[in-house]
């Protein structure tokens, strides 16, 4: 039987409704409208969309999008000057720094100038280290992996006591994806570019992550029969029958993997609409804890 399809589309559909009736209930009962604030360096087309994205998905849901576009040879100082304004600005309550940012700038300094308490991305290096420690909890995680987890949550895939595999290590997703898993009770194993027997290792997967960056190159000989498979991979791929001339394919193979897997993400629409979603999950969580809503 053909995988079941985890739909980001209609999840992030969901989401984004139930975002949107906590955004009005703020507005109604304590005057608050959550503001999110993007800063974008450059002028890197994909950044630029993946930006313009979040912007709209921000106003969809009645929120403020704040967005500053600074120029690409910015320096660290000036960068970290309009940080500081809007970790100062009351009405914003969630800052997110596209990366990545032009090779001049330090990534880990601009993320640390991000004031806690509005690190909507979860990418601030005091979140990333409560991510990784036992019995810590960041302010916010990261929304990808966020979304990948949610994903499975609301299709009822279990994950404590599962064995877990992700491919690759990368900080935006591989690393806290793991970290998520492993907090919530997986047996966790993270592959490496120089990792031997990819193949054999991703077959003991119950969930495997592909988060490797490379098209299609997850096989259906590397899934376990009905493992649930999450898919983080964006590539355009030439396709001479697409009206485009382009495919938009992820790191599995799709079409031969979903008659193996029990679960699979498209791409797209998988875990690129849940990304989004949980941006402005997170931005109202900031907004409802400003409000003393919740700790
Ligand atoms: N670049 C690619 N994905 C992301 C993301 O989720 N957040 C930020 N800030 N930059 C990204």
């Amino acid at each position: 039987m053909p995988a079941q399809l985890l739909d980001g589309r209609a999840t992030s559909a969901a989401i984004h409704d139930e975002v949107k009736a906590g955004v009005e209930k703020l507005k109604t009962e304590h005057g608050i409208v959550p503001g999110l604030a993007t800063v974008l360096v450059g002028e890197d087309p994909g950044s630029k969309s993946y930006v313009g994205m979040k912007q709209k998905q921000c106003e969809k849901a009645g929120m403020h999008p704040f967005a500053r576009h600074l120029p690409e040879d910015i320096s660290q100082e000036e960068l970290e000057k309009v940080l500081g304004e809007l970790n100062a600005d009351p009405d914003v309550h969630g800052i997110l720094v596209q990366l990545p940012l032009p090779d001049h700038l330090d990534e880990e300094s601009a993320l640390a100038a991000i004031a806690l308490e509005k690190d909507v991305d979860g990418f601030h290096p005091v979140n990333i280290e409560r991510l990784t420690l036992q019995g810590m909890e960041p302010t916010f995680a990261p929304c990808m992996p966020l979304g990948c987890v949610e994903l499975l949550d609301r299709y009822n895939v279990e994950i404590k006591g599962k064995e877990a595999v992700v491919l690759g290590p990368s900080n935006i997703v591989g690393l806290p994806a793991a970290m998520l898993l492993l907090h919530r009770g997986a047996t966790l194993t993270i592959c490496h570019p120089h990792t031997e027997n990819l193949a054999e290792i991703s077959r003991r997967a119950d969930i495997l992550v592909a988060a490797i960056d490379q098209p299609r190159m997850v096989k259906a000989e590397w899934v376990k029969p009905g493992a649930a498979v999450i898919d983080v991979g964006w590539s355009r791929v030439k396709d001479e029958t697409a009206k485009k001339g382009f495919r938009v394919v992820g790191n599995v193979d799709f079409d031969a993997v979903k008659e193996v897997a029990g679960y699979l993400t498209p791409v797209p629409g998988g875990t690129g609409p849940m990304t989004i979603v949980l941006l402005l999950q997170n931005t109202l969580l900031s907004a409802r804890r400003v409000a003393g809503l919740i700790d």
